[in-house]
């Protein structure tokens, strides 16, 4: 690192530099064409952005989309536009020729304004997010740290995430915690029916509600607002699983009405792999025990979540990058237009009789993800012939009672693609 690009990143953080900080001090360039494209999209209402194919296209070229499959997982974890990936190069590079030197005094030095970046981003103070490197651990760190003894329920889904299950049965063989299972019909198309499933699974040992805000096999948004309303009002606490939604749909984590909520920045956001956030409402933080040891396990700063030891500053760095790439896109058009995408390929499939589907059929309950069946033929048979006939690269979902492939476009998806995977279902399904 030139003593001059050391200079820059510490002026970036004191906030020198421009609308686009991040992508301003990895690539001048592009920043300069990201800040026309997205003064070009603000001047515009955000449903007409979601049709606008120029600006889609230069989203697309922003990314390194492989020539070789059509990438439609995006749902397990998301590529990074080349900004980000040579942001992450750089700062990896900065940090090999004097880690303990640029690592821990100066990359070190952009914690705190990232903090400041991803709090503006989710609508909450920089004293409730914790920078750490995925929903796993963010959630995890609530499940095991949250003060719970013999007897207490927990009222939970089998369709949630097998990571928390799993820890809530820890919890359950370890301390006794009870847990309470709802067993959801999904797809489901009335909010109200199912808050009333876990409103209802309440009783007056119940301590902790944890909701998948956006179920991953299905692609079904749950009605959080809903349920932690409803629950708060019998003194009991929520966790909302956001590893699906953050950077995907367009609202503030406040807005869910949760205590506690984790996010998956590798997945919406396009940040590096192994990056995530955790939210713990101010006044919770205190509750919540730190999961690594900290010097003030049970204390009030949510940098207590923090202490995890050795680990690459550069990726973590190279998150600002991707914020300011999302920022250029903006959440109400990357949601308007995800669901478009959708919509693109599920409405040319729809009537066919062989063909069924396991996300909703509500305009709001459902945008990016959803979740296909041939009847009479197995999803890994689905999936498997998606790719080896047509190079769509998908997953196959089974899982509980669910059975279909997910299909997850992101916002660097053609329409052209869609098509080519409308054109490959008929086919199967005649
Ligand atoms: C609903 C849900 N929760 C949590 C996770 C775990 O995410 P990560 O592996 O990034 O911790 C996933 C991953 O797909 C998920 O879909």
């Amino acid at each position: 690192m030139t003593p001059s690009s050391r200079r820059k990143f510490i002026r970036l953080f004191s906030g020198g530099l421009s609308v686009l900080p991040f992508l301003e001090l990895s690539n001048p360039l592009y920043a300069g064409e990201a800040r026309e494209r997205m003064l070009h999209a603000n001047s515009l209402d955000a449903s007409s952005m979601a049709d606008d194919e120029d600006f889609w296209g230069w989203v697309r070229e922003s990314y390194t989309v492989s020539p070789n499959i059509i990438n439609l997982n995006n749902g397990g974890v998301a590529p990074q536009p080349k900004v980000v990936q040579d942001t992450h190069i750089r700062y990896y590079q900065y940090s090999n020729e004097a880690p303990s030197y640029y690592m821990w005094q100066i990359l070190d030095q952009g914690r705190e304004p990232l903090r400041e970046r991803l709090a503006s981003l989710a609508g909450c103070d920089k004293e409730e997010i914790a920078i750490n490197r995925n929903s796993t651990e963010g959630l995890n760190t609530v499940i095991f740290g949250l003060n719970l003894k013999a007897g207490d329920e927990v009222v939970l889904t089998r369709q949630d995430y097998p990571n928390m299950i799993n820890a809530w049965k820890q919890r359950e063989k370890r301390d006794g915690v009870k847990l309470v299972w709802l067993d959801l019909p999904l797809p489901m198309e009335s909010d109200d029916e199912i808050a009333s499933r876990y409103i209802n699974a309440c009783t007056s040992r119940t301590k902790v509600v944890m909701v998948t805000h956006l179920i991953n096999w299905t692609g079904q948004i749950m009605p959080v607002r809903k349920i932690a309303d409803a629950v708060h009002a019998k003194g009991i606490q929520v966790i909302a699983d956001g590893a699906h939604t953050f950077a995907h749909l367009d609202f503030k984590i406040p807005d869910l009405g949760c205590d506690y909520f984790a996010s998956s920045l590798h997945k919406w956001l396009s940040a590096p792999f192994g990056s995530g956030l955790l939210y713990i409402k101010k006044d919770r933080i205190r509750d919540v025990w730190a999961l690594l040891s900290n010097n003030e396990p049970d204390g009030p700063d949510i940098r207590k979540f923090e202490s995890l030891g050795t680990r690459s500053f550069a990726s973590e760095m190279a998150i600002g990058a991707a914020i300011d790439f999302h920022e250029v896109i903006g959440s109400a058009r990357k949601e308007m237009r995800l669901r478009k995408l959708k919509n693109h390929w599920v409405d040319q499939v729809k009537d066919l009789p062989r063909i069924g589907f396991n996300q909703p059929r509500t305009p709001h309950m459902s945008c990016a993800i959803a979740n296909v069946s041939i009847e009479g033929k197995k999803p890994e048979e689905v999936a498997g012939e998606l790719f080896t006939r047509y190079k769509i690269h998908s997953v196959a979902i089974n899982w509980e009672a669910i059975h279909g492939v997910r299909i997850t476009p992101n916002v660097y998806t053609s329409l052209k693609e869609l098509d080519k995977l409308a054109g490959a279902l008929r086919k199967m399904a005649v």
